[in-house]
Order: structure tokens, then sequence, then C-alpha cells
């Protein structure tokens, strides 16, 4: 891209201070500064100007979720069901690692952060141990996809290569990076990030499975026949994944994705809860749900919207390849962007100042035929890290991990 195209594109979306230190840059940085204008998509911040049309809800209706005594009574069978699909090589698991963390607020990756107390124990160590419970139970190795983003791949790639892949087999692992997306102040004005570098973020879970594709990676998953991926979180360290049990239910009621789910644990609990919407499966954020919804009963007197979903979900791919020809709604997210001020020099802000867009795998769920909500124990398999102190965080995970007997 030209300079003289550089400035018609940024002057139709009102941003031309990107351009501002253009002079001041050395023949290299202006080079990357115009390749960055020419890849980045500038039409989603004129969606900040009119948030009323972003993410609207449609008739929502309860969802009643698959819960432990169906489970418990059926176990041998789903478990059956799980192993011989993992046996056969038909099940992955999709790490999503490509988040900034920026309420834990580590320089690091957040699978890097160390939780031990007395050795150390990082959350990816946490995650790989975990799914080596299913290696051990299957006898076969599981494929392990890990997302990462243009912030964090190279030092996590190196964190698992320095840590010898935590015991996992090397061959099983694949690394991908996502897509970015601008950072924008609260006028939607993008920041930069130095006087050649626009900020840029992570632009979202939601786009894990494009990114797959896009990156060449989804080849492994035709080549090896995998039917069925397991999506889940970095930050949770109970989280269990390729669970066979869940495996097995969901392919046994034949739905097209299984979601984990818990009981909520307060009418008001910040979690997503799954619902009907529209008459599809669906998940309301904690925020978008109203009191009638929050205080709305079942037939059996409990709680209508009580099954939270926890970031862990198992997608058949045939019925993703679909999904992801559908248009995904994206998010206006209010986050904590560094930027450099008027005198260039780089700020870290303490609290949020600006938004950045995000798809979130959530609406995945919408876009898909059914969805079963499978419960699972909270204290067994939900320990989430999302800040260092109090509610979800550090501390709470440690406690967490030491009720389910993990020395730290
Ligand atoms: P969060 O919503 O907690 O976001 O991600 P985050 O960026 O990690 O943390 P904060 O909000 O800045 O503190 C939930 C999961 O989705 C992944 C995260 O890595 C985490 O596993 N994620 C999030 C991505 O992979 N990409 C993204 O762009 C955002």
């Amino acid at each position: 891209m030209t300079y003289a195209e550089a400035y018609k594109k940024l002057e139709k979306y009102g941003q031309l201070h990107i351009l501002k230190y253009y002079d001041e840059l050395s023949e290299d940085e202006k080079k990357e500064l115009l390749q960055q204008i020419e890849s980045v998509d500038l039409s989603v911040i004129e969606l900040c100007k009119d948030k009323s049309e972003l993410a609207k809800k449609g008739k929502i209706e309860p969802l009643g979720a698959m819960q432990l005594d169906e489970i418990e009574a059926n176990k041998e069978e789903f478990t059956a069901i799980g192993l011989d699909a993992i046996r056969k090589g038909k099940v992955a698991a999709v790490l999503l690692a490509g988040g900034m963390g920026t309420r834990l607020g580590s320089d690091d990756p957040k699978g890097m952060y160390n939780i031990g107390l007395t050795k150390d124990i990082y959350i990816f160590e946490r995650i790989v141990r975990n799914l080596l419970d299913v290696v051990d139970e299957a006898g076969v190795w599981v494929h392990l996809f890990v997302m990462t983003s243009d912030k964090n791949h190279d030092k996590t790639v190196a964190f698992f290569e320095q840590m010898n892949y935590f015991g996992y087999n090397k061959e099983y692992v694949t690394f991908f990076m996502q897509d970015m997306a601008p950072a924008v102040d609260y006028d939607g004005h993008v920041y930069m990030e130095a006087k050649g570098k626009m900020s840029m973020s992570p632009n979202g879970n939601g786009g894990w499975f494009s990114s797959m594709d896009k990156c060449g990676v989804l080849d492994i998953v035709r080549k090896n026949r995998i039917e069925w991926l397991n999506v889940f979180a970095v930050d949770n360290v109970l989280q269990r994944m390729a669970d066979p049990c869940f495996v097995g239910a969901t392919i046994a009621k034949d739905c097209a994705v299984g979601a984990k789910v818990v009981k909520k644990n307060a009418p008001d609990e910040k979690v997503g809860v799954m619902c009907l919407e529209d008459g599809r499966p669906s998940i309301v954020e904690y925020y978008e749900l109203t009191e009638e919804l929050m205080n709305a009963k079942d037939e059996k007197g409990e709680p209508a919207y009580n099954f939270g979903v926890i970031l862990n979900y198992l997608f058949r791919v045939a019925d993703l390849e679909e999904i992801v020809k559908k248009s995904m709604p994206l998010h206006i997210v209010e986050k904590k962007i560094s930027y450099i001020d008027e005198n260039a020099n780089l700020v870290k802000p303490e609290a949020p100042n600006g938004y950045k867009f995000e798809t979130l795998v959530l609406d995945m769920i919408h876009l898909a035929k059914n969805c079963l909500p499978f419960e699972v124990v909270r204290e067994k398999e939900f320990a989430p890290i999302k800040n260092k102190t109090g509610i979800d965080s550090v501390e709470s995970a440690r406690a967490l991990l030491q009720k389910n007997g993990v020395t730290l």
C-alpha cells in the first residue's frame, strides 16, 4: 500500500492521526505501518458509534440441562461411547490462549502464570496434566491445538519447549495464531502503541475455528478425520477436556454441541447462562439477564436460568463448517489498552481506557442446531483465574486445587 492509499483509507474512517509521526519513521518502520494500515479492518470501529445495533437478543426461554443424577445413572454407557471415539482419534482439544489476561496483569501469557506455593506449578502445566489423565485412561494421545495471538505466540511456544511440553507428546501439539483487531479510545480513535504501530489486540475467542482454517491447521483435523473439537479456556485450572463421559453423552444425544455447565451459586452470579433464544440454544450473559429472568422459576420451583457456562464446549466438526459460514455478532469490550501519549511515551493504564472488538465463542452456540448443556460439579471442574485476588482469582483457584488434592 502506498502512503497516498493509506491516507485515503484512514481519511475515510477519520483516523489520520495514525500517520502523525510518519515522517520521523525509518524506511522499515514506514513499510510496516503501511502494511498494518492495509491489513487492518477499520469498519469495525463504526460500530461503537451506534451500540444499539450490537448483539440484540431475541425471545429468551429456559433450556434444561442434563443434570448430575442423570449423568451418574448413565455414566458407564456415556464413558464407553466417549472412550471409543477418543481411541479412534475422533476427538481433539483446542486451548484458547490468545487472550491478553489484562485483569491478571502479567506481561507473560496467562498460561505461564506460576500458581505454585512450595514449588513451580504453571497454569499451562495444570491444563496439560488434566488432559494427560484422559490420555492415560484412553491409552492414546489426544491432539491438542493451542490458539495464541501475535502478542503471546513466541513466548507461549518457547515456554512449552522449555518445559518439554509438560510431559505431553509434542507431535500431538499444534500452535496457531488468531486474528487481531484495532483498539480504540472512547471516541473511536485507534490508539498507537508506538510512533509507527497501531495498538492491536486479539479479536476475541470466537474466531478460533476460522483462524484454524486460515492457518492451515484445519487440514490436520480433516486429514486425521477428527470429528469433535473440545474448545476450552486457559484460565480454568480444574478444566477437564476431552472428558470421555461428556463426549459420550453429546454423541449419545446426537447433539451438534455439548456445553459443560455448573449450577449457579447465586441468581446474580457473573456467568453466562444457557437458554433458548428464539427457539435455538443460546447463552445470555449475566449483564443481559433481567431481574425477571433472574428470578424466574421452572415447574419444580427451581431457578429457570440456573446453569452457567464455563467455557468448555464440544463442537461436531461437520456442524462447525456450517456455523462459521454464518456471521457472528461483534462485541465491544471495555479494556485497558497501552498507548503512547502526546509526548510519545508509552502509557500502561491502571483502569480501562477504551474499547476492543471481539467475537465470542459463546455466540457460536446460537448458530448450532442443538446443544446439550451437561452439568458438572463446580468444586471439581471450575476454578477460573481472572483476577489476582478475590473472586475468580489466583487465591480462589489455589483453594479449589487444594480441595481437589493438588499439592501446591
Ligand atoms: P477472557 O474473556 O477472560 O479474556 O478469555 P482475557 O483476554 O484472557 O482476559 P482479560 O479479560 O483481558 O482479563 C476467556 C478465554 O478466551 C481466550 C482467553 O485466553 C481465555 O482462555 N481468548 C480471549 C482468546 O483466546 N482470544 C481472545 O481474543 C480473547
